[in-house]
């Protein structure tokens, strides 16, 4: 069943029914503030951190879900309804919700009355600006009452939510006309305020919760609505809102657009005050006069979609198949932006207190954005490399407000320093901007340890090299990518996070052969990496490193059917056929099949069949199998989940690509491309009843075959699978892969695939690939031209700035 459709030419999902299965949200804002808005137009706003600086309150978990949000009351006679449906849920005679890029428009219509609202953050604004327009389509003058709505959060997310002795005594706000202020803690430690205002005079206002809603109301029946008329409260304490009310009047056939502004100012400390006790309102101001008319507002959202229209244009598909073709051209892109900017921090599922920037997580989701703006790309990488020790290890999490590790989480996660690479490497692959070796980053962000980047890799490379087990394979510290196989945790205390506990490294033989597979992989661009510097003796030094763990997982790592995935702090094997449960595992297959791992000996055939048999179903891979059906101490969190759930068995979509990576390596296009369709979310739109999230984006997690309701998602927006699935679709199944001396054409697709077309914009150049498969291979490129000149080997070269044709025939070579 659906609950909308997509709209590609306005790059849109369209929600024609509001009742969806689970809220289906969008993101507003790229750079400072963000808000995230649910189709029925919940949600909250925050400034760059969702923990500290949050502005607008939102209760998550709430009964009925999503409640509370930016939400406008219309007041018809004794009707009282919502553009967005909730919270009144009186029924729509129309609604639409349209999620496009970073803006969302709801449209409700009730006898007569369109009420249209359109949500966005303009570029280079610290602001949510609503454009409401209200038409008047029936056939006589109509009176009405409207009533805005948003309610402040005390700032700091978890506080807000829990000390409430102190909450409901210091709110404090100041009303201006048509704008009303949240100034809360403003006179003490904070530099910054929040405001909403409305490019009208108004009839009244109310910034006192319970005076406007009634202590035993509501969202959906706020007594000012019932009444008819806002109360002029001022709030001193308890809960500070900020409702606007107007009387509006209507001729047949008019229209009346409103504009509302819900924003956020710093001062600096001697630009705080107007007056004693008056906020100093110059930025506010200024930004409200930036959009105070209709006019205004839409040239800033025509600026906006020219903005993304310059993104998507840097790769575009066109394939024949409007599923991929929007996923690849739209929505996997645009997820893509949106991980790379809130990492893990603030979703439906993830509530913006728990989590700061992952360096795991970070690395991954830049090589899905890296392409969009390498600038930012750049930033970030400084960013997450300044939290690295000297020793190559690094903080697990930062706060993006301070940039600095965050010490709650600590680290020991012996994966992480690995990705760094990916990230630095994917980074000069794109942009040829070898510079950022040379670039001097600091270490536990202390400036006097500063090194090169360069060597920020090489202690990452290091990292694993001096942490090296009993069978020569990486130890796998706190964890390695499965935060949830605890080897060194050991928990029996309910009350401790398996996550933040202690870890009983001491003495531990725990090896990881995920972190193995991804030390060749990234080992091997390292190794490339050295040799392209003119680093020849480094290159050297590290290539026997690397061929030692080839060899290690040969030897220590080989199940026989299947690589094994670790080894537990005794020494026992983890995934392996011996085990009761939890036999096969998806990461360490992924990774030695990626890496090549055993390729002439079979093993990487044989591990991806096994994987097939054991682990593939209706909905995707699952993550292990058999599922665990026991809490195992020596595992940890993995065995805390339900089977079928999470990382004990779920399909975990992250991974997936690992094993459509592995096929591509050997040359199974269909193989990749049906694990590719699996968890594609636009294949999955007719399901969307039993999926759940969103049809436009991926989620982490799909309830795996063991579950008790298969192929229902979980945890959507925030996850690594974006840009996993990006990468693999873009640069491993279609094959165009950036390198540092240009473009590696190297397809891998169904045989049944006649043609595609890609357009890559890189380096300056932009290149029209059209690729076609007369002889119905997978894999292997024949003949390549670029303007018909005839090119020898697989790869185009960098060009000047212009456009270039490139025609790729594949083929089996004669
Ligand atoms: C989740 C993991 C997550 C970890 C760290 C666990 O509960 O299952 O997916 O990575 O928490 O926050
Ligand atoms: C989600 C975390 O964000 C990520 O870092 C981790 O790799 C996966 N869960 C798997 O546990």
């Amino acid at each position: 069943m659906k609950f909308g459709f997509f709209d590609d030419a306005n790059r849109e999902y369209v929600i024609t029914n509001p009742a969806t299965p689970w809220p289906w949200i969008n993101y507003l804002g790229n750079t400072d503030f963000f808000s995230l808005i649910s189709n029925t137009a919940g949600g909250y706003s925050f400034f760059k951190d969702a923990k500290f600086r949050r502005i607008t309150r939102y209760r998550y978990n709430n009964v009925p879900m999503d409640e509370g949000g930016r939400y406008f009351y219309i007041k018809e006679g004794d009707t009282i309804w919502s553009p967005g449906w909730k919270p009144c849920k009186t029924p729509l005679d129309v609604y639409e919700c349209r999620h496009g890029m970073n803006y969302t428009k709801i449209k409700g219509e009730k006898d007569g009355l369109t009420a249209e609202a359109l949500f966005f953050v303009p570029l280079n604004t610290h602001a949510e600006v609503q454009k409401l327009s209200l038409t008047n389509n029936s056939e006589s003058t109509k009176k009405f009452k409207l009533f805005s709505f948003a309610e402040w959060a005390l700032w700091n997310a978890a506080t807000d939510m829990e000390n409430f002795q102190r909450n409901f005594s210091t709110g404090e706000v100041e009303v201006d006309g048509s704008v009303l202020y949240h100034k809360t803690e403003y006179k003490e430690r904070r530099d910054h305020y929040a405001y909403y205002s409305v490019n009208t005079e108004i009839n009244g206002f109310d910034t006192d919760r319970e005076t406007f809603m009634g202590l035993y109301n509501g969202f959906h029946e706020p007594q000012a609505v019932l009444d008819g008329a806002s109360k002029q409260s001022v709030a001193h304490g308890w809960s500070p809102i900020a409702s606007h009310y107007l009387e509006i009047e209507l001729q047949p056939g008019e229209t009346k657009d409103l504009v509302f502004v819900l924003g956020y100012v710093e001062n600096k400390e001697d630009e705080k005050w107007e007056s004693k006790g008056v906020i100093n309102k110059t930025k506010a101001k200024a930004t409200i006069a930036n959009f105070d008319t209709a006019e205004k507002v839409d040239a800033a959202l025509a600026e906006l979609k020219a903005y993304w229209d310059d993104l998507l244009s840097v790769y575009t598909l066109d394939s024949g198949d409007e599923k991929l073709d929007r996923m690849v051209n739209i929505w996997n892109q645009y997820q893509c932006m949106i991980t790379f900017n809130f990492s893990r921090s603030a979703s439906f599922f993830e509530s913006g207190i728990g989590r700061g920037m992952g360096f795991r997580d970070s690395n991954q989701d830049l090589v899905g954005f890296v392409h969009q703006i390498p600038e930012r790309a750049r930033e970030r990488i400084i960013d997450i490399a300044s939290t690295q020790f000297p020793d190559g290890g690094c903080y697990h999490q930062y706060q993006p407000l301070t940039k600095r590790g965050n010490n709650d989480i600590g680290g020991g996660f012996n994966d992480d320093p690995m990705w760094l690479i990916l990230g630095v490497v994917s980074y000069i692959k794109e942009t040829g901007d070898f510079s950022i070796l040379d670039e001097l980053v600091p270490f536990d962000n202390d400036e006097s340890l500063a090194k090169t980047m360069f060597n920020h890799l090489t202690v990452s490379f290091d990292h694993v090299v001096n942490n090296l087990g009993p069978h020569g394979l990486p130890l796998i510290g706190r964890a390695d990518w499965n935060d949830c196989l605890n080897l060194n945790c050991f928990s029996n205390d309910p009350n401790e996070s398996f996550q933040t506990t202690e870890n009983k490294t001491e003495g531990s033989k725990a090896e990881s052969l995920m972190i193995a597979g991804l030390f060749v992989v990234y080992g091997s661009d390292y190794v490339e990496l050295c040799e392209k510097v003119g680093k020849q003796e480094e290159a050297k030094r590290a290539r026997k490193h690397v061929k030692n763990m080839v060899e290690a997982v040969k030897q220590h790592g080989w199940d026989g059917e299947w690589f094994l995935r670790a080894y537990d702090y005794f020494g026992n094997k983890i995934g392996s056929n011996d085990n009761e449960e939890g036999k096969i595992f998806i990461e360490s297959n992924g990774w030695c099949t990626m890496a090549g791992i055993g390729l002439e000996e079979g093993m990487v055939e044989k591990a991806l069949d096994s994987v097939k048999e054991r682990l593939d179903c209706e909905y995707g891979i699952v993550l292990n199998n058999p599922a665990f059906t026991k809490y195992y101490i020596e595992y940890g969190e993995i065995s805390s989940y339900p089977a079928g759930y999470k990382e004990n068995a779920g399909i975990f979509c992250h991974n997936n690509p690992w094993i459509m990576i592995g096929e591509t390596v050997l040359g199974r296009g269909d193989q990749a491309w049906e694990y590719y369709k699996k968890i594609c979310p636009a294949y999955l739109e007719d399901i969307s009843d039993l999926h759940k999230t969103e049809p436009y984006v991926y989620s982490q997690m799909i309830a795996g075959k063991d579950a008790a309701k298969p192929g229902e998602a979980k945890n959507s927006w925030l996850t690594g699978t974006a840009a996993w699935n990006y990468l693999t679709i873009t640069q491993h199944i279609l094959g165009i892969r950036t390198h540092y001396d240009g473009l590696i054409i190297d397809p891998c697709i169904p045989v049944g695939w006649k043609e595609f077309k890609v357009t890559r914009k890189f380096r300056g150049a932009s290149f029209e690939i059209e690729v076609s498969n007369p002889e119905g291979v997978s894999k292997g490129v024949k003949q390549l031209f670029m303007n018909d000149q005839a090119i020898e080997g697989s790869m185009i070269p960098v060009m000047p700035e212009g456009k270039y044709r490139v025609k790729v025939i594949l083929g089996t070579s004669t």
